[in-house]
């Protein structure tokens, strides 16, 4: 099958994904919280950002370079995979197949700490280009335990999410009976039964589980509360004095990640991380967060030239990459975009994701006139 012509861009890989899942996965997967008003804001604001080209320069801007330094680390283009948890619900080894398309391309991918891979499995296949990512546990003995075992496995970079600081509702999730797993009943069974595809790849992987966190659950626990302790484990705010703490614990980079607004993105930087991730967690948290593309600019004024900005939440096309990057951020992530891929084409869909938004961001660097990512400020309209 030709990709590009039945695939040309993230939305037909949302489509086939929609297609293939059983609704307990997609509604997981797709939704906000609330009524969604922050989840259309993403798309509206990045809408709203254009930019100009310059179709007669002063002199040939030359070929594009994607390449980009972050953390002290090459990559091959300005974009990377942000960590979603439960991945292997969407698809069995999601996370192995996103973390080979990673480190193909030579782009970072965060594994998510709710990930149904064990670390060190991702670790072997993502290497270098592989980070962690740590939901703090409120208990502190068994978040230094955690972050202890982050640096056995040989990740360098963590990235702390400071944005889920107690349990989360949304309604979609609520009307599909997910509560963290999936409760089988005979209306999940029904839509496994009508989902032929992601049935069979299913019952060959086996059931999913949170393999990171199975080593800290308490014994003797029944089904339910097993359910409850990886729902709790991590509720209670990211104060400075953790986040200081961590930065102690932790010998390489650190990257906050759920910034959204000004006095975090300081709290982060006093705190000693070597990024800000800002973030709105694909609108999955507050339904009144504004959009991360529409925090750049202050942020980045705020923070000043030198330090380093992440950014997700919206983006979709290679044209939302370079508008993130135009609006103050050193480097953007995607999370459902590259989950789209997997689940609606398997094995090839990482590699197909990252394709499109590569193509896409270099068409539109050319259009501008523009030869380098870090450059695309100076092509904002007024
Ligand atoms: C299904 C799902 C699960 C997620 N799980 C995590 C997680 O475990 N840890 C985390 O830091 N962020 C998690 N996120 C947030 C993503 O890292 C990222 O911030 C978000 O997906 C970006 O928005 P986008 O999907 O519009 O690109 C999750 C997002 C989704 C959609």
């Amino acid at each position: 099958m030709d990709l590009n012509k039945s695939f040309p861009c993230i939305d037909d890989l949302e489509r086939a994904t929609l297609r293939r899942l059983p609704r307990f996965a997609s509604e997981y997967l797709r939704g906000g919280i609330g009524r969604e008003v922050a989840l259309v804001n993403n798309r509206v604001a990045l809408d709203r950002v254009r930019f100009d080209a310059r179709y007669i320069p002063n002199q040939d801007p030359g070929p594009v370079d994607l390449a980009t330094r972050v953390l002290d680390q090459d990559f091959a283009l300005p974009f990377g995979i942000s960590p979603v948890g439960l991945s292997g619900l969407m698809w069995p080894r999601a996370v192995e197949i996103l973390a080979k398309a990673a480190a193909k391309a030579d782009i970072p991918m965060g594994l998510s700490h709710h990930a149904t891979t064990h670390q060190s499995d991702f670790h072997a296949i993502a290497g270098k280009n592989g980070w962690f990512q740590l939901y703090p546990a409120r208990d502190d003995d068994m978040r230094r335990a955690m972050i202890d075992e982050a640096i056995k496995t040989g990740f360098e970079t963590l990235i702390v999410t400071v944005d889920i600081p107690g349990l989360t509702r949304r309604d979609r999730e609520l009307r599909v009976g997910l509560s963290v797993l999936p409760r089988l009943n005979y209306e999940t069974l029904w839509q496994v039964a009508t989902h032929p595809r992601w049935a069979l790849a299913a019952a060959f992987a086996g059931p999913p589980q949170f393999k990171n966190l199975l080593p800290y659950r308490p014994k003797g626990l029944s089904a339910k509360q097993q359910v409850e302790f990886f729902a709790t484990f991590m509720d209670r705010p990211v104060c400075r004095q953790v986040l200081c703490d961590i930065r102690k614990q932790w010998p390489g980079k650190l990257v906050v990640k759920g910034i959204s607004g000004m006095a975090d993105a300081k709290a982060a930087r006093d705190c000693g991380a070597d990024a800000v991730w800002v973030s709105n967690h694909g609108a999955r948290q507050l339904d009144a967060a504004p959009a991360s593309v529409e925090m750049l600019p202050a942020i980045r004024q705020g923070l000043g030239t030198g330090a380093e900005i992440f950014v997700d939440s919206g983006p979709r096309t290679g044209l939302d990459i370079a508008r993130m990057l135009a609006s103050g951020a050193d480097f953007v992530f995607l999370g459902r975009p590259f989950i789209y891929g997997v689940a609606g084409l398997g094995a090839r869909g990482g590699d197909h994701a990252i394709h499109i938004l590569r193509e896409e961001l270099r068409a539109v660097l050319v259009q501008l006139g523009c030869s380098r990512p870090a450059d695309l400020s100076g092509f904002l309209a007024e």
